[in-house]
């Protein structure tokens, strides 16, 4: 039943021993990797926007392809990716230095968005919210509006959830997760 799905796929999140600013990051793929409880969260992202349509889905660099590109391919959707430096071939756009956010700095081809397209914005984790955040200002300032995003993680106490809210975007997540020592390196 969903409640064991539930529980199977979050027991299949483990956590890896890379630390970023004393950030311990979740491995989503022990869960990617087995197929029912992918399917099962997949179907989840589904049914949450089954009566909507979007233009497209964004997603950025590197997990936030994964769940994008199903939700693309289920709602006929386009994808577009933010993509760390120097990845993404064209003319791109980036944020000024003041405004960018210093983990990772990030990229879009502007030519890839739909002007005043509706677009979702994906991710696997939100922890403080500056990839999303910026991701998103790259998708505006290109044309595209997002008011909407999705994640498979959100990790609320890190303050990403604020942001999101701050910038006008409702956001939908599977799992939270407590910023408790499973997460944070003390
Ligand atoms: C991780 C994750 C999100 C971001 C969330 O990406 O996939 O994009 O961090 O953290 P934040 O809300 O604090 O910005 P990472 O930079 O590890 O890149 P990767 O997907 O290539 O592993």
């Amino acid at each position: 039943n969903t409640e064991q799905s539930l529980m199977r796929a979050m027991s299949l999140f483990t956590f890896n021993s890379t630390f970023k600013s004393n950030v311990r990051f979740c491995d989503i793929f022990s869960m990617t990797s087995d197929g029912a409880a992918f399917q099962y969260c997949c179907d989840e992202f589904i049914e949450e926007y089954k009566d909507q349509t979007f233009d497209q889905m964004a997603g950025t660099d590197a997990r936030g392809f994964i769940l994008g590109a199903v939700l693309a391919h289920q709602y006929g959707a386009g994808f577009v990716p933010i993509r760390k430096l120097g990845k993404l071939p064209g003319e791109v756009i980036r944020l000024d230095s003041t405004s960018e956010y210093a983990k990772n700095k990030l990229e879009l081809n502007p030519s890839h968005v739909k002007k005043d397209g509706k677009i979702l914005f994906t991710d696997d984790l939100l922890a403080t919210g500056g990839t999303a955040q910026s991701s998103i200002k790259l998708i505006r300032q290109a044309g595209g509006q997002v008011e909407q995003a999705a994640f498979l993680i959100s990790i609320p106490k890190l303050g990403g959830e604020k942001k999101m809210t701050d910038m006008g975007v409702k956001v939908y997540t599977l799992f939270e997760m407590e910023d408790n020592q499973s997460v944070i390196n003390e």
